[in-house]
């Protein structure tokens, strides 16, 4: 499988292959040989045409400096491949050896107060650091050079979740690093001084050498500029480190696919070269690690948000870990998927762009940091319900993938994501406010609970293809986004404004005209008068306590009253109450009030807008989604805008997504509840996965699922 140069960077951009990857990551460096060859016919057994090996083995590779040993390895794919599997092999310098951290323990990630990281766990150095980039290239180098010819290794993963266990460092190296970042940057010292504010608090330099990281312990905050440069830097550092593996890799094989997995999407901007680098992106599924956390709408909402947000960046991706049993660290553990859950949960991935699915992972580890993370198989060696859902997911792929690849999901209602600079924008100085992200995911989560396609796309994405487009609090707007928008809107969409929207300009300063500024004001037909902050709906005060700092202030700022102080708007016939923030909005002649504030000093200013352009509409919206908020929205949309639901009255719990390419559609209607469920009159077409013909009525049973082909 080979994947051809496939670009620009699309919500819509299938991977261009003929093989749908179907396996596990595996580490056979985790149980004697005795085990290798029933494991390898065993996973052939399942469907399994992949496997993904090495990412944290550098000191098996290179047990002495300089010193390579791939035998353990090669030993390892030969009889992988002698039962059909394949490999994906990975740099492994999420793991760095300790030969090279007791030689160069500067090279080791320094926190925010100051405390070097140790040996011992992972991602313990800074890929920002000129030496471990140097060590990178050498092992990347030598692993290439060995597997160059070896036909059963067919791709490579880049590292593991770069910057998933800590993201920054603060030292001397990396200050060097930014010194030089900042110089490339900005030319002149006056330069950076203006752009960051220098002017404020004394914060100005005189020369680059001068020019401080921004700690957490400085002792408050730094400005916003200085902030925003920082994360800009550490997203530098990290396409950097890739970048360096990469043209290893191509060099040596052109044939290689490339990709990396991405976690916690900490410091990583895909648009900002680190996905171009790449022939696709991976991204890993946990959603039952977030259930508690996220309380939106449980972990199928939470997949299906996560993957949509995902797909934002790059278009279709790879699955390289999905978990399959019960999943622990010291510190936390999960929910169980129950029997038919995971193969649900697979389906989720398919459904919302997955091109290839790996289950994490072959067998739980018997020693080492995570001994309850299960695998297919149990610690026992044998194989129960997970094997044989795995089994029937093989299956099933394998009759599936002609049909899937190629295609992509359907998004009616598109929400502005894929930005690296707006979500970083608001975290400089969030004020309590939801992030962009958190924000249109309120919105994401009321369509995609009634099954309206909805998912993510940056506004230089073929907007064409929505019906709908909402930003959400974009603090940062070009004004040729702007004439993106406004073409989407002439030729009949619905364009949705969130508050604040464009109120920073690039430098993060806030800009000195009124918001949102003179392209957005013509083009939303607003000006804000005023802004303000309230409390989130559920909250009963503005303080936000889980921010580094806060704790100065929490006495200060316990204030039940700001909890109590509700500003209340009505629109599309309902009462609500405003969740955030506020704006009170001044519009223009040719705009449209069409949802005003009713209460306190606020009362008959006007607080959502239209303004008709070409055969489509602008709205502003003066406030924050909140549930109430998104709901309303979303029906009067439904009205407004025509959307409609991907099929209509469908029951609570389904997941309702559609792969679609030129002449091929296809529907798939996934159960996310234990119980069964039944679809009345559902579109008519051929279920793929069992061949009956559906038409009046689906019966799904708890966790069923059916990828149904359209009739045209
Ligand atoms: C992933 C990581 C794996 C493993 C897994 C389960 O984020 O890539 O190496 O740690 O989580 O914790």
């Amino acid at each position: 499988m080979k994947n051809t140069a496939n670009k620009p960077l699309s919500a819509w951009r299938p991977i261009t292959t003929d093989t749908f990857v179907y396996g596990v990551p595996h580490y056979p460096e985790h149980v004697d040989e005795s085990y290798w060859d029933r494991d390898a016919a065993r996973m052939a057994e399942c469907g399994f045409n992949t496997v993904r090996l090495g990412e944290f083995a550098w000191h098996l590779f290179e047990p002495i400096e300089g010193r390579y040993d791939f035998g353990l390895f090669d030993r390892a794919i030969e009889g992988l491949a002698a039962h059909g599997i394949q490999t994906i092999l990975c740099t492994p310098t999420a793991t760095p050896p300790r030969w090279l951290t007791a030689k160069y323990p500067e090279i080791l990630r320094v926190d925010g107060q100051g405390r070097r990281m140790h040996h011992g766990s992972r991602q313990h150095a800074d890929t920002a650091h000129p030496l471990f980039r140097a060590y990178s290239c050498q092992i990347t180098e030598a692993m290439a050079t060995h597997y160059r010819d070896n036909p059963h290794v067919i791709g490579w993963q880049t590292d593991n979740e770069l910057n998933t266990s800590m993201s920054v460092s603060y030292s001397a190296a990396s200050e060097a690093e930014f010194q030089i970042f900042c110089e490339h940057k900005y030319g002149t010292i006056e330069a950076l001084n203006a752009a960051w504010g220098g002017n404020f608090w004394a914060t100005a330099y005189r020369s680059f050498d001068q020019v401080v990281l921004p700690r957490p312990n400085a002792p408050v905050h730094c400005s916003p500029g200085h902030v925003q440069d920082y994360h800009r830097f550490l997203a530098f550092a990290t396409m950097r480190f890739q970048r360096d593996q990469v043209e290893i890799l191509r060099r040596m094989n052109p044939d290689w696919f490339v990709f990396h997995n991405m976690g916690r999407l900490a410091d990583v901007d895909f648009r900002g070269g680190f996905a171009d680098d790449l022939d696709f992106v991976g991204y890993d599924v946990y959603p039952l690690l977030h259930e508690e956390k996220w309380r939106t709408g449980g972990h199928a909402h939470q997949q299906a948000s996560f993957l949509d947000k995902c797909r934002g960046f790059a278009g279709n991706f790879i699955v390289p870990e999905q978990q399959s049993g019960f999943g622990s660290q010291v510190v936390f553990s999960t929910l169980v998927p129950e029997p038919g859950e995971m193969r649900r949960m697979a389906f989720s991935s398919l459904a919302h762009g997955a091109d290839g699915l790996m289950f994490f992972r072959w067998r739980p580890a018997h020693f080492g940091a995570e001994i309850y993370w299960m695998g297919i198989l149990d610690h026992d060696d044998i194989p129960r319900r997970r094997f044989d859902e795995a089994k029937q997911i093989g299956q099933e792929i394998q009759a599936l993938a002609p049909a899937l690849l190629g295609t992509a999901v359907r998004i009616d209602v598109g929400i502005a994501g894929a930005d690296f600079d707006n979500e970083i924008a608001h975290e400089t100085y969030p004020i309590g406010f939801p992030s962009p992200q958190d924000d249109g995911t309120l919105l994401h989560r009321a369509c995609f609970m009634r099954g309206i396609a909805t998912g993510f796309a940056h506004p230089e994405d073929t907007l064409e293809r929505l019906k709908i487009f909402y930003v959400p609090h974009w603090l940062m707007f070009d004004d040729d986004w702007v004439a993106r928008l406004a073409r989407f809107a002439e030729n009949g969409g619905t364009v949705i404004i969130g508050a604040r929207t464009g109120s920073r300009d690039r430098h993060n300063h806030v800009i000195r005209t009124s918001a949102p500024g003179p392209a957005l004001s013509a083009l939303t037909g607003v000006t804000v008068e005023e802004f303000g902050r309230l409390a989130a709906p559920d909250q009963g005060e503005m303080m936000d306590r889980d921010r580094p700092g806060a704790g100065h202030y929490v006495e200060t700022a316990r204030d039940t009253e700001s909890g109590r102080r509700r500003y209340h708007f009505t629109f599309a016939g309902r009462e609500l109450t405003a969740g955030h923030g506020y704006e009170i909005l001044e519009p223009a002649v040719d705009a449209e009030v069409i949802g005003t504030w009713s209460n306190r000093f606020l009362a008959g200013r006007a607080a959502i807008t239209r303004r008709r352009v070409g055969s489509g509409q602008v709205i502003y919206l003066g406030t924050y989604l909140t549930d109430d908020l998104a709901e309303a929205l979303v029906d009067w949309l439904a009205a407004e805008a025509d959307i409609a639901p991907l099929v209509e009255g469908l029951p609570t719990g389904i997941d309702a997504t559609l792969r679609e390419a030129e002449g091929r559609r296809l529907l798939f209607l996934l159960n996310t509840e234990h119980t069964p469920t039944r679809i009345t009159n559902p579109p008519t077409g051929t279920d793929l996965l069992t061949g009956a013909t559906v038409e009046d009525t689906l019966a799904l049973n708890g966790y069923g699922c059916a990828v149904i082909r359209l009739r045209d």
